[in-house]
């Protein structure tokens, strides 16, 4: 990651319009290896690089969330091996970006069942987290064992609990209350939901938040996805109407 602060946004976009929260499901390292015959750990080893370079766009455009799906409940059903090469490649990648998401005064934060993961994995990324927590310019989310539906029966449990022990009137259930016992309480909606490699699916990410995300898919290959195609994909977001159910 680059240790330049924000540079704020190429001049033909629009600084006011931009996405306050961008998420990506980052897909097809597997593809990309397999076309080059090699290893799929290769393609995810790429595509950490491309995880690098996106940060680094994002924080010097000056976009205040970025939620990246790096590994699914799904994920989990994966040879033992991929499995143990992800994990250790997200190890590799909290401790060698460690000290550039603090000068660059990014935090990161994680969402999904993070007990799940190896106790190692959890070491990390509570260092990181923790060394990060003050950072204010930008704030990075792993979503790791993360599926949408797990979250969403988490919150409806919680809610169930508050109703059960008199904390809470069934009434009171709304949006807003609903939204708060989310992993991203303290996020707001995405605005741009981008996927690379083509497949027109949404794979149980953040199934509640993105309720009106706009949404970009690319046939792009995650780890040959561009800062230069990233960008073109906000120029495109910033020529989209939201309307958000209302007219024009
Ligand atoms: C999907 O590609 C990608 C994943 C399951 C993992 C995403 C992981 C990374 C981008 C690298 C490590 C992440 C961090 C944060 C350092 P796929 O394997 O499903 O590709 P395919 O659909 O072509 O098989």
């Amino acid at each position: 990651m680059s240790s330049e602060p924000s540079g704020g946004p190429p001049a033909d976009l629009d600084a006011s319009k931009l996405p306050a929260h961008i998420a990506i499901i980052m897909d097809g390292n597997g593809r990309w290896a397999k076309q080059r015959l090699l290893h799929r750990v290769k393609g995810h080893e790429k595509g950490a690089e491309t995880v690098r370079n996106i940060v680094r766009a994002c924080r010097q455009i000056g976009i205040a969330h970025l939620t990246l799906y790096a590994f699914s409940t799904e994920n989990w059903q994966r040879p033992r091996t991929e499995i143990a090469a992800l994990m250790h490649l997200l190890q590799r990648f909290l401790q060698s970006e460690l000290p550039e998401l603090k000068e660059n005064n990014i935090r990161l934060r994680c969402v999904g069942q993070i007990q799940r993961l190896p106790a190692a994995v959890q070491e990390k990324l509570d260092t990181v987290m923790e060394a990060t927590r003050t950072n204010d310019a930008m704030t990075l989310t792993l979503a790791l064992s993360y599926g949408g539906r797990a979250e969403i029966l988490r919150a409806a449990r919680e809610l169930a609990r508050r109703v059960r022990d008199d904390r809470m009137d069934p009434d009171q259930i709304d949006e807003r209350s609903f939204s708060s016992c989310l992993y991203t309480a303290d996020l707001p909606d995405p605005d741009l939901l981008i996927r690379t490699s083509g497949e027109h699916r949404i794979s149980n990410f953040l199934l509640w938040q993105i309720a009106y995300s706009e949404i970009f898919i690319t046939d792009t290959l995650w780890p040959d996805f561009t800062t230069e195609e990233f960008i073109e994909i906000l120029r495109s977001y910033q020529r989209r109407e939201r309307r958000f159910g209302r007219v024009g």
